[in-house]
């Protein structure tokens, strides 16, 4: 078996789609009922955390560096392309070495100070990877080794837009172009570099079955990753188009879109569709890969030949296709939430269209710049066969197609009323799923989607009561509670 290893935070390149986000912050006050917390300002106070942020400085080696507001590097530092995501922090460190890792994390746990990991930061939930702690900052993870062969031609199963990372794009779960072929990003995971709570170094290997399991979908939960091994594919050339539809395209579009899926098709395919409200207007886009130079003769002619609005096609390095994508623009105020649907039928994507029309023409009355959004993740059927039990999926019996729910804004004060909003249209959107007869109810949503406040049980089902019990043996002080995500 051929594999590559990651340092934490090296780009996987491709990423999640144009509707793809998620993090911003709150206090040490971790909430337990609803399962996340948000790092923020704790009662000890910003001073304290300075002291905490000298301290590091003065343990951690030449190969790591703290820095302070005012600097360029602290600035890199808080930015998320989320706006709503950032938080000013007392410091950010940059460590250079697991070792390093290890020290600051003893040293946090120690003082009880406030702490975020940020990788990439592609979270649309505020604190996720943000704090007025102490800013764990992992650009410094960025090497890339391949083993047992030398050269290129290699990929791995990664994310599907340019500027999503590793760290939490892995820990996550991972929905990649290659899904359809190998599994989910955790399936092809064959040992994790984890620097433990009590800031030991450990590799986790298939061996150490409880957190091999917890670390593929349980996120921060168990510690920082430094390091990801992953299975390698050779990689040829391949081939995808970009579409997008406006006015009286979109219904031929979604409806054709349905019906190529309804359809058994060959792995090396995959497809990307968002449904996007603006200015009270619905457009429709799909993009649409095949993995090999060129597709057979006829699988996506029906739609290729779609009447569109803009069209453009893109042959040659996997690498091309990737940075070809539209990646979003930079956005104010935003959250993300998982929608699980099972089959993407006409019917289905026509409720969705409407509610989203209806709710978007609502919402604008509030804020006249949101904008709405909802991503059709299709995968074929059997994507959860190919791996191991792992915390997400919890349930590997059927695919849940994950869906994206993205909503975009700018008045900072309306960010509780959009939230509401957000849960309220997530929860009208599966009502229709249900009632066009797919059993979702008890759909696991995905974890790099979800919204704060989705409990534990919609993210990890009967998985929960095994995560808490490896959470109790691998960090008892939950020390990972000083910072922010869905708190196992
Ligand atoms: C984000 O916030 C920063 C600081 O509050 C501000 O300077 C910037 O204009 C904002 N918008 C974007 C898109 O970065
Ligand atoms: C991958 O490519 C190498 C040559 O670069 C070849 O030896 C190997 O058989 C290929 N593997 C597969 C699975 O095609
Ligand atoms: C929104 O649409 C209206 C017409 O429906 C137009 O007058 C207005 O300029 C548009 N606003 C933006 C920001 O495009």
């Amino acid at each position: 078996m051929l594999t590559a290893s990651f340092l934490g935070c090296a780009l996987l390149l491709p990423a999640l789609l144009v509707v793809t986000v998620q993090g911003y912050a709150h206090c040490a006050s971790e909430d337990f009922d609803t399962g996340y917390a948000r790092t923020q300002t704790a009662l000890s106070g910003v001073d304290n955390y300075l002291l905490t942020c000298e301290s590091i400085a003065k343990s951690v080696s030449p190969a790591s560096q703290v820095f302070f507001p005012g600097s360029p590097e602290f600035k890199a530092d808080m930015r998320h392309w989320v706006n709503s995501s950032s938080e000013v922090s007392a410091c950010s460190v940059r460590p250079g070495t697991a070792q390093d890792l290890g020290l600051i994390l003893r040293e946090l746990g120690a003082t009880h100070t406030p702490f975020a990991v940020k990788c990439s930061g592609h979270t649309s939930n505020p604190g996720f990877s943000s704090t007025r702690g102490v800013h764990i900052q992992m650009s410094r993870f960025n090497d890339i080794t391949v083993h047992e062969k030398e050269g290129t031609g290699l990929n791995v199963v990664g994310g599907r837009l340019n500027g999503v990372g590793v760290g939490g794009f892995v820990v996550g779960g991972g929905y990649s172009w290659k899904t359809n072929q190998y599994g989910l990003t955790v399936d092809t995971v064959t040992a994790f570099e984890l620097v433990l709570p009590n800031g030991n170094i450990k590799k986790v290997t298939e061996e150490d079955k409880d957190l091999f399991f917890a670390l593929k979908g349980g996120l921060n939960n168990y510690g920082i990753v430094t390091k990801y091994t992953l299975k390698t594919h050779n990689q040829t050339d391949v081939w995808g188009v970009a579409m997008g539809f406006s006015g009286d395209q979109v219904e031929p579009a979604y409806t054709a879109l349905a019906n190529f899926l309804s359809k058994p098709k060959d792995h090396k395919g995959a497809q990307l569709g968002t449904i996007a409200y603006n200015n009270g207007t619905i457009s429709f886009g799909m993009v649409l890969f095949y993995d090999a130079p060129k597709p057979p003769c006829d699988l996506y002619d029906d739609l290729v030949k779609l009447p569109n609005a803009e069209q453009s096609i893109i042959e040659g390095s996997f690498m091309k296709f990737v940075t070809s994508l539209p990646n979003p623009p930079p956005v104010e105020r935003s959250y993300l939430d998982s929608v699980p649907v099972l089959h993407y039928t006409a019917p289905v994507l026509k409720s969705i269209i409407d509610e989203i029309k209806a709710w978007g023409d609502k919402l604008k009355e509030h804020d006249n710049t949101v904008a709405l959004a909802f991503g059709l993740d299709p995968f074929e059927a059997d994507i959860f066969t190919h791996g191991a039990p792992s915390a997400f999926p919890p349930d590997r019996s059927y695919t849940v197609l994950p869906s994206s729910l993205f909503f975009g804004w700018t008045d900072k004060s309306l960010d509780q009323f959009f939230y509401d909003n957000m849960r309220a249209l997530n929860s009208a959107l599966t009502e229709k799923v249900i009632k066009h007869g797919q059993d979702v109810k008890n759909a696991a949503h995905y974890p790099n989607y979800a919204v704060y406040g989705t409990t534990l049980e919609q993210l990890y089902g009967a998985n929960v009561k095994r995560l808490r019990e490896i959470k109790k043996q691998f960090d008892p002080f939950r020390i990972m509670d000083l910072t922010g995500g869905f708190k196992i």
